[in-house]
Formats: C-alpha cells, sequence, structure tokens
C-alpha cells in the first residue's frame, strides 16, 4: 500500500490552506496570508517581462545571475555597510524559504539542535524534522514580545548548531532590538554555534524602528547566514527569489544542498531582482510611508473594535487578543477564526499553529491580521469589523 514517509506524515495541511479555503467560501476580506492584493513597482514588473522577451529563458548558473548577485551584494553595502564578495558570498535561492531549508540542510548534521523563537515562522521547524534536526524553543513573552536572556542561555549547549533569527518577526510584528541581538550575538560566540537569520521584512519598519542585521555586530559577520527575498519588498511572493549571504565557507555550504534542491532560480525572475534592488533610495522610502498608513489604519481598527492590540513595529502583521470581543461560543483562536471568517467576513490566520504542541495555549488567544492590502480592501474590512464594535 502506498503511504507517506514517516518524515512528512506529521506536518498536516498548513493553517493558511484551510483559512483560504473558507474565506474563499464565505466571500471573506481576506487579511489571512501575507501576500499582497496589489503589484509590485512597474519597472521590476516590466524587467521580467522585457527579460523573457530577450530569452532570457535557459537555467541561470546555479549560484545566480552575475548582475543579481552584485546587486545584492550593493544592496547590502547601501542598507547596512556589509562588504561582500559577490563572487562568494551571495547565493540566490528560490525565496527564503528554500534558503533557509538549504541553510539547514547545508550547516547541520542530525542530531544537532537549531534554537527557535517562539512563536516561530511555520517552515523552520519542518524543514528542521526533514534534516533530522532538534529543535530548541525559546518563547517570546508580554506585550512587547521579548525573550529571557537566561532562558535562552540555557537553552544553548554542546548539542547547538545554531540560532534561527527574523526579524522583523513573522507572527508578531516584533524588531530585535540591538540589545537583544547583542545577546544572542555574545551566546552564538561563546558556544561557537551560527547564526541563521530571516530578514525577509527588512523594509516593512514602522515608527522609528531600526532593523539590525545580525551579521553586523561584533564577531557575527563570520558566522552569520543572512536570507532574504524580494517577494515582501517588491510586493511580488510569487516569485519567489530570495538570497543567502554570508562567509564564503557558509555559502558554499548552503550551495552544496541548494544545488540539488532547485540548482537554479528562474532566469528572467532573477534579471527583474537586479531592476528592484537597485532602485532608488525613494522606492524604499515611500514603501515604509504606504505600510506606515496601512498599520496605522488597522491598528486603529482593531482597536477601535476593541481587541487588545500588539502594535507591530515591522513585518505585514498585527496580532490582536480576540478575549472580550469574540462571543462565548468562542473558546480558541482556531475557533475564533472560523467565527471571524464565517459569521463577520473577515478572515483572520490563528497563533497556535505558530507554537509547538506543549505550547500552543501561548497562542490560543490571539489572531494574526495581513496588512499588505489595498486600502479598499481594508475598508471592507473596516465595515465589517466595525459590525462588531457595535454588539
Ligand atoms: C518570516 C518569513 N520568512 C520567509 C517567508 C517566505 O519568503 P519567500 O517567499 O521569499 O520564500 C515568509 C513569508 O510569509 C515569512 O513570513
Amino acid at each position: 500500500m502506498l503511504r507517506m514517509s514517516r518524515r512528512v506524515a506529521g506536518f498536516g495541511t498548513t493553517v493558511f490552506v484551510e483559512i483560504n479555503n473558507l474565506a474563499r467560501e464565505c466571500d471573506a476580506v481576506n487579511l489571512g496570508q501575507g501576500a499582497p492584493d496589489f503589484d509590485g513597482p512597474p519597472e521590476v514588473l516590466q524587467a521580467a517581462v522585457q527579460a523573457v522577451n530577450r530569452a532570457l529563458n535557459q537555467y541561470a548558473p546555479g549560484i545566480g545571475m552575475p548582475a543579481v548577485r552584485e546587486a545584492i551584494a550593493q544592496h547590502a553595502a547601501r542598507f547596512y555597510g556589509q562588504k561582500l564578495d559577490p563572487e562568494t558570498d551571495v547565493l540566490v535561492t528560490s525565496g527564503a524559504t528554500e534558503g533557509v531549508f538549504a541553510a539547514i540542510l547545508g550547516l547541520t548534521d542530525p542530531g544537532d539542535e537549531v534554537i527557535v523563537f517562539e512563536p516561530v515562522y511555520d517552515t523552520y521547524v519542518p524543514n528542521m524534522v526533514m534534516a533530522g534536526v532538534m529543535p530548541r524553543y525559546v518563547p517570546l513573552r508580554g506585550a512587547h514580545w521579548t525573550f529571557d536572556p537566561e532562558e535562552l542561555a540555557k537553552a544553548f549547549n554542546r548539542r547547538t548548531r545554531a540560532i534561527i533569527v527574523n526579524t522583523p518577526h513573522n507572527p508578531t510584528g516584533k524588531v530585535y532590538s540591538r540589545q537583544e541581538l547583542a545577546v544572542i550575538a555574545e551566546l552564538c560566540r561563546k558556544h561557537d554555534a551560527l547564526a541563521i537569520t530571516d530578514e525577509v521584512y527588512e523594509h516593512i519598519l514602522y515608527d522609528d524602528a531600526i532593523h539590525t542585521r545580525l551579521a553586523t555586530l561584533p564577531g557575527m559577520a563570520e558566522r552569520t547566514l543572512t536570507i532574504s527575498s524580494l517577494g515582501k519588498t517588491f510586493s511580488v511572493t510569487g516569485w519567489k527569489v530570495g538570497w543567502a549571504l554570508g562567509p564564503a565557507s557558509l555559502v558554499n555550504a548552503v550551495n552544496q544542498a541548494h544545488q540539488f534542491i532547485t540548482y537554479a532560480v528562474a532566469s528572467p525572475l532573477q534579471a527583474a531582482a537586479a531592476t528592484a534592488l537597485n532602485l532608488p533610495s525613494s522606492f524604499f522610502e515611500n514603501l515604509q510611508v504606504n505600510y506606515q498608513a496601512r498599520r496605522d489604519r488597522m491598528v486603529k481598527i482593531l482597536e477601535h473594535v476593541g481587541f487588545q492590540v500588539f502594535k507591530p513595529s515591522g513585518s505585514y502583521f498585527v496580532m490582536i487578543d480576540w478575549r472580550g470581543v469574540a462571543p462565548a461560543k468562542v473558546q480558541d483562536d482556531f475557533q475564533f477564526a472560523r467565527w471571524l471568517t464565517s459569521e463577520i467576513g473577515v478572515a483572520c490566520i490563528p497563533a497556535s499553529p505558530f507554537y509547538q504542541e506543549s505550547d500552543k495555549h501561548l497562542g490560543k488567544h490571539c489572531a494574526r491580521f495581513a496588512v499588505c492590502k489595498k486600502h479598499e480592501t481594508l475598508d471592507a474590512a473596516a465595515e465589517r469589523l466595525s459590525r462588531l464594535a457595535k454588539r
């Protein structure tokens, strides 16, 4: 009889599939998945079209097109003062998702431990399971999603190979402060561990938040692999063009895995990535202004309804505590998300899937709303949610 491998049998279906299906069935305004409902910059879209028409349609080099690696290195120099050799320190991957998986496969051995902060973005732990690596969880707690340095220190041990740091953070919108990153850096140095960072929301920042790259802290350049991608910054999440940056030895290890996962990334979309990354500063400034307006709007709507809102400093998301707003029949985050989608007509994502089994209670009262939507979409959500305020 055909059956699934034990490796994947426990994965189930992601919550995004369930909520997207329900949102479609109920004709709900979908603030679930973190995908913009508007297009990226026209010059970037045009660059992809031109690349197709210029016959850039065959395999790119496995590590990425030279012009794209150059643009990625320049972007890192422009925004973070990093000095990277595009020949050896940059690898183009199929989105950040593949970058993280290839990093785990290329940099860890079965039986190693990798530390993650909880709530945790949903691909990391299944990636570890497939690689035979053990996750170690350190919870983020309280209104500002902070971690206890003692608890983090205890998570490190002789098996620790790496820590994954996602900043700005999905699902909470936390932007790790320089002080927090310094604590992480010190522990990495002390235990000779690697850091793998996921910085896909690096340009989606609110108020005066500053995105600090862990790789730029003292002693961290040689032990950090920085991963990011095009999707969130340039509103092209369907393109799946990402990259991994770091010292040649780490990038080479990641490429050992990457060459046998995807081999190379879609050529025309890579070509357009160079156009995107070279856009002038005004693009990045406008992006922040536009996102700030969306976030402010969404926070206002959610607060008006009566939710406890965790104001994000970055990312596409706003987390809320739904207690006190939902009716008594709603007992957990899944029931809340299903109820809000089917009865109020606004879809959101329950928070417990971002926690391991024994910590699910920590996410039970929370749900995540995406703000990466047109103002019309947010208007429609506001109109429906305002019915809740009137109850
Ligand atoms: C934290 C985080 N990392 C990675 C990704 C996926 O990035 P990509 O589309 O580049 O694979 C997402 C998308 O939601 C994300 O939120």
